[in-house]
């Protein structure tokens, strides 16, 4: 089974175990980290978060099996780790696939977000058969916002206060989907790009 795809300048790949460490340095950068509800992570909290969720992903792949929540590495070509993209199936809305992204500082602002972005689309459309999309952030987090619009995903709503960070409440907004009200046709010449699916003759 495929376990890495090329889109421009980067390659996305499942990330696995030994990818732990990069997850620690992306995520122990407090600028990464400032509109994060889950950072600062105790120590060991990487491991504790996303040990079982990648020994879960390899056993899926090792079995044959596409993975339904996928943790993704995005890294340059040359292997350089930029940072992880995430499809989580949601509890409770069948077909519900939520995204989530963080990038290293380097990374930001030259539009790798957006390529991630609908490369997560992409797969929750192509490998999960996604009905909706959805994702969160912080109120405040402004580049986060803006991609997840750029999406084309739409405010849905907000919970007010929602989220307790270093004991400061902050209201999460909350945006999301139907696929048949995306721009299914980007996201499919993305999956066929980066060999998510074959390309149409
Ligand atoms: C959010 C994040 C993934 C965006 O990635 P990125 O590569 O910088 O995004 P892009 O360069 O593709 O930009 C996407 C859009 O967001 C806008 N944008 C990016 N950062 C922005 C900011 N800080 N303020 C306002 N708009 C911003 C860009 O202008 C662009 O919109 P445009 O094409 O209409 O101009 C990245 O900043 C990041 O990892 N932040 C820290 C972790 C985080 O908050 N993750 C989200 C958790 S919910």
């Amino acid at each position: 089974m495929t376990r890495s795809w090329t889109h421009d300048t980067e390659r996305y790949r499942y990330a696995t175990r030994a990818d732990i460490p990069a997850f620690n340095a992306l995520l122990s950068d407090v600028e990464v980290g400032r509109w994060l509800w889950f950072t600062p992570l105790p120590t060991n909290g990487v491991e504790i978060f996303f040990g079982p969720l990648l020994d879960r992903q390899t056993k899926e792949l090792d079995h044959g099996d596409t993975p339904q929540t996928a943790v993704f590495i995005v890294e340059d070509l040359s292997g350089d780790f930029l940072g992880q993209g995430a499809v989580v199936e949601v509890d409770g809305s069948p077909h519900g696939s939520e995204i989530g992204f963080q990038l290293m500082r380097k990374a930001w602002g030259g539009g790798v977000g957006t390529r991630l972005g609908r490369f997560l689309c992409a797969y929750a459309i192509e490998c999960c058969d996604a009905y909706r999309i959805q994702g969160d952030c912080l109120e405040g987090n402004a580049g986060s916002a803006a991609l997840l619009k750029k999406l084309g995903l739409r405010l849905e709503g907000t919970r007010p206060d929602y989220r307790l960070k270093e004991a400061t409440r902050h209201t999460e907004l909350c945006f999301g989907a139907r696929v048949q009200d995306l721009d299914t046709e980007l996201f499919k010449k993305v999956a066929e790009k980066t060999g998510l699916v074959s390309r149409r003759s």
